[in-house]
């Protein structure tokens, strides 16, 4: 079902970078590092490896292959399977949307650390959460991303992704080995690598490395249908996605050695959680040799990540604007760049002067609980279902094997059919009863 006239990757490469690009981000960074801690170290990285390798690479084939095979944005897609799915299609339209609002406030924060060390200016994250500078950054941050994909796919995403992610491994590498030559860091290695065998049998453990694997993966929303959508190459998406999960992975498990490192050398909490990058790490660095040169490249490294992961999610609404209602990319741009600041206003403010709060938490901790924990698994459930029981199984089992030397074997897509949206299903009950 190819569609003349639309966007294509310049090439296979490009799409790769891209994709990692979306993948790679401050959940790699800030949330796989504190995740794995708090949940049995290296045991949890085995619980994880098995959740990706199965769970998440069966998700973003689903994925790959229906933008592909459709060549259009995840409502139409949807449509095309039935009719009466459009709605689906929406709701990971908003989810997707309601995720990027908050991810560009936090950006926007990095922005502002970034800014502060590289002048030398640091303040405490509350002095800092009472300036203006948080909404300024959020608005730079909203400002970049709009002039990104408004360029296009091909000139603006792919090109940002593949520099942004070389560039982004230059900078981690030799971080983390200042990193690891810290006095401590030995120690933080052992607590991040250390397993504690209990967990396999937590269910909890298995529900946070599968909330981990959604996020980090960049599945569940439809990005990665609306990246496979502009795949006009010949190439295999089962394969593709072996590369991507692994680049993921990698970066994940360098960043626990980075960040347990860092944490470690100077006796902070390793259990931190969400105030670990803006209040621990800062702290770390102010006390380190070289620190002065550490904090603003550490700051570069989550902007890179983030961009490269924030443009993903600001090119689906747009994609979708543009094949559901025809509006032209820059149009589509501009009003979802706009409606972004505008949602994400409460998320950036919440630990400012005008202190938003639902019930006593802050608005961003709200929303990113929210959608994180059942917004995102609930429209991935619903989509593995629509996608897998709904579309022809032959053309679903054709399709994943389509260009690929190594077939998928009918059985094995019959048994993910009803394994992934369960499993999903089963996350999501776990986590309501814990
Ligand atoms: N994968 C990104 C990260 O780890 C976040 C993301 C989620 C991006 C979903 C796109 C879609 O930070």
């Amino acid at each position: 079902m190819q569609v003349t006239g639309r966007e294509k990757w310049g090439s296979y490469g490009g799409f790769l970078f891209a994709a990692i690009g979306s993948a790679v981000g401050v959940g790699n960074i800030w949330r796989f590092p504190y995740v794995a801690g708090e949940n049995g170290g290296g045991a949890f990285l085995g619980i994880y490896l098995v959740v990706v390798f199965t769970f998440g690479l069966s998700f973003m084939v689903l994925e790959f292959t229906l933008g592909r095979y459709y060549q259009t944005s995840v409502i139409v897609a949807l449509q095309k399977i039935r009719k009466r799915f459009a709605w689906a299609g929406a709701a990971m339209v908003a989810v997707t949307f309601g995720v990027l609002s908050y991810y560009m406030a936090i950006l926007g924060w990095i922005l502002s650390y970034f800014a502060m060390y590289a002048t030398g200016m640091a303040v405490s994250f509350e002095e800092y959460s009472q300036s203006w500078y948080p909404l300024l950054s959020f608005a730079v941050i909203a400002a970049v991303n709009y002039l990104i994909v408004r360029t296009g796919v091909r000139s603006g995403i792919e090109k940002v992704s593949k520099y942004g992610i070389l560039l982004f491994v230059g900078i981690m590498v030799p971080l983390t080995a200042i990193g690891l030559t810290l006095p401590g860091a030995g120690e933080g290695v052992t607590f991040y690598l250390t397993p504690d065998a209990t967990v396999f049998s937590d269910p909890q453990v298995w529900a946070a490395a599968f909330g981990q694997a959604f996020f980090s993966l960049s599945i569940g929303m439809g990005v990665l249908l609306t990246y496979g959508s502009y795949l006009g190459q010949k190439r295999p998406v089962v394969s593709s996605s072996l590369v991507i999960i692994g680049a993921d992975l990698a970066v994940s498990f360098v960043a626990g050695l980075m960040i347990f490192s860092f944490v470690f050398s100077n006796d902070a909490n390793p259990a931190e959680g969400t105030t670990l990058v803006f209040k621990v790490l800062p702290q770390v660095f102010s006390t380190i040799e070289l620190g002065a040169v550490i904090a603003p490249l550490f700051f570069v490294l989550l902007l890179l990540a983030g961009i490269t992961s924030s443009i993903s999610m600001f090119q689906l609404p747009v994609s979708a604007l543009e094949d559901s209602l025809g509006f032209s990319r820059r149009k589509a741009a501009s009003i979802i760049g706009i409606a972004a600041f505008v949602a994400g206003l409460p998320s950036a403010l919440s630990y400012s002067a005008v202190d938003l709060r639902v019930n006593g938490a802050a608005v961003l901790d709200v929303v990113n609980d929210a959608l994180g924990d059942y917004g995102l698994p609930i429209v991935g459930a619903v989509f593995a279902i629509v996608a897998t029981w709904f579309l022809d199984k032959k053309i679903l089992t054709e399709q994943v094997n389509l260009y690929s030397r190594v077939k998928v074997p009918a059985g094995l897509i019959s048994v993910a059919r009803v394994a992934v949206p369960l499993l999903i299903v089963v996350t999501l009950l776990t986590q309501l009863v814990g």
